[in-house]
């Protein structure tokens, strides 16, 4: 009987590939999901807090409120021949704790983070600092996506800045 699940490879064989002779390039996507708890406020200090609450809702409480945030971040890479990885994953994770996790859990996020400060810490605002906090720390161009997720439904995605 015929298997209906993994079509024979010999159907898709390398020399019919288009452009034969370019190398191609074959790009793997690897995640380090990573947990912090933070307090923020949301505020423009332009505004009353009456604009303020407004425009926030219940996010311009003065006294603060909590989240458990979830961050993914995504690096892009060949996979290195001699270790199979793109990356070694207990690098990321190192990485990403050191440089974000440790800096932001159990802060608020208003009053805490140097690399936050006069921020209104937004899911929108923080996915883009922490990008800026990341992207040196890996090879150019290899950081591909953070997704940070304020509540289980509320999602911001950033793939770095782009001139377009
Ligand atoms: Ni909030």
């Amino acid at each position: 009987m015929q298997q209906l699940c993994a079509p024979p490879l010999a159907r898709h064989p390398v020399s019919l590939r288009p452009h034969q002779g370019v190398p191609v390039k074959r790009y793997v996507y690897i995640t380090r999901r990573g947990h912090f708890s933070a307090a923020h406020r949301l505020e423009n200090p332009a505004w009353s807090i009456e604009k303020n609450m407004e425009v926030f809702g219940k996010c311009a409480s003065p006294n603060y409120h909590g989240h458990n945030f979830y961050i993914e971040v995504t690096l892009r890479g060949e996979v290195d021949p001699d270790t199979g990885m793109v990356v070694d994953f207990s690098d990321l994770k190192r990485i990403v704790d050191r440089h974000l996790i440790d800096q932001v859990d159990h802060k608020n996020l208003n009053l805490d983070v140097p690399f936050l400060r006069g921020v209104n810490p937004t899911a929108e605002n923080l996915v883009v600092k922490f990008w800026e906090q990341l992207a040196p720390h890996f090879p150019s161009g290899m950081l591909y996506k953070i997704t940070l997720y304020e509540t289980a439904k509320n999602v911001v995605e950033y793939y770095g800045p782009s001139e377009d």
